[in-house]
């Protein structure tokens, strides 16, 4: 089988991409108590690079103190994460991958015993996974702190030397909150348009994000590469659709946006009825936004999956399958696709993928990891 398709050079403004193949972001759950990125973390994501991977993204990291939500979550949220920040870049770039800082808050999923205080949402609506404490809506001052958190985390990214961020606008947390109409039940400029004849609906929804990205571009400038993570459907009928995802994403992406990373656990399949047969949400956002980058990713562990994801869009995305397996690039140029590791059999493999140990228990959730 021919791979070529996957290993094309690519350039992202004034960077350089070896190839199309990007690590997802994949909380660890292994930071340091202070958010700071440990050791271990910092090993696995580097080893990573040194397959060969193009892009890689680190797990969600938060902002702000406000936004944490799993137990041991990197922050990018002070200073005093600076160092932590600089030997992670320095860990991916020197295997001559991109760096990516996915930066994060997790809104109505934070939870009090880490953050300290109460837990921030657009409304008082809690989290849909039910694990999480009644949010308080934010006051417009809140609003302002968190916008102008991203602002500085990605500040810190840059400085760190991180090669681009990606802003977490995915998977229910506060970026997806302001635009759900679900989560967000406001009726001042950050929300309340969803039952107003003749207003656009997403006017108001959208105005976080734009917010974001404006406080981003002022402190890194036109010239750093901005990823933006969008989850393109909501199952919940009270949710949105892709059709909406792409109403929103046509007024923030003039903000400042550089590639358009569509989440989905299933990168072929969508979770609402009204995906028209014969497509998926991932191709119908490339469909609208032809001019655009766009990151496709879900379920893709070999490299015939990678190839029907980056013959529909221009990178494709790995999360799971690049945990267990360290060499995926090395083996798909050594024509060793079926040596592809699927699972994690020994503790001394595990030790060989330098998965961080925190990350052993909480990754059996999602696949077979039998140490
Ligand atoms: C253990 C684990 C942690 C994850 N953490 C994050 C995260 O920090 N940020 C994020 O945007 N997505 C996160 N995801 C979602 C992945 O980025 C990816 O979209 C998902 O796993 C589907 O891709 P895959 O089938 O290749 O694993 C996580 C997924 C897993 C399995």
């Amino acid at each position: 089988m021919d791979y070529s398709l996957l290993f094309e050079p690519a350039d992202l403004k004034k960077i350089q991409l070896k190839n199309r193949l990007v690590m997802a972001p994949m909380t660890t759950i292994s930071g340091e108590e202070d958010g700071s990125f440990s050791e271990q973390e910092i090993q696995y994501l580097g080893q990573r690079a040194e397959d060969g991977i193009g892009m890689i993204m680190t797990p969600a990291c938060y902002s702000h103190k406000s936004g944490h939500a799993f137990q041991r979550q990197v922050g990018c949220h002070s200073d005093a994460m600076l160092n932590g920040l600089t030997r992670c870049a320095e860990a991916i770039n020197k295997h001559g991958a991109a760096s990516i800082l996915q930066i994060h808050h997790g809104g109505n999923a934070a939870k009090s015993e880490y953050t300290n205080s109460e837990v921030l949402a657009p409304s008082a609506v809690k989290n849909r996974r039910g694990t999480s404490d009644l949010p308080k809506a934010m006051t417009e001052d809140e609003i302002k702190m968190i916008i102008d958190s991203f602002g500085k985390a990605a500040g810190r990214a840059k400085k760190a030397g991180f090669t681009g961020i990606e802003i977490h606008g995915a998977n229910t947390y506060l970026l997806q909150q302001f635009f759900s109409p679900f989560t967000n039940r406001r009726r001042d400029q950050w929300g309340g348009d969803v039952d107003q004849p003749g207003r656009n609906l997403f006017e108001n929804r959208s105005r976080f994000a734009r917010e974001i990205i404006k406080a981003i571009r002022a402190e890194v400038g036109d010239d750093y590469p901005i990823s933006y993570r969008i989850s393109p459907e909501e199952s919940d009928p009270l949710g949105y659709s892709t059709k909406d995802t792409i109403a929103l994403l046509k007024i923030i992406v003039p903000y400042g946006i550089d590639f358009i990373h569509v989440s989905s656990w299933d990168y072929h399949k969508g979770l609402r009825s009204d995906v028209p047969s014969g497509t998926n949400p991932t191709m119908m956002i490339k469909n609208a936004f032809p001019y655009m980058p766009v990151i496709g990713v879900g379920g893709v562990m070999t490299p015939d999956d990678a190839l029907s994801v980056r013959k529909q869009v221009e990178f494709v995305a790995m999360g799971k399958v690049l945990m267990l397996e360290k060499d995926w690039v090395k083996k798909v140029k050594s024509g060793d696709t079926d040596k592809i590791r699927l699972a994690i059999t020994s503790e001394e493999e595990r030790n060989q993928l330098a998965i961080p140990d925190r990350m052993k228990e909480y990754s059996k959730h999602f696949f077979k990891l039998d140490t």
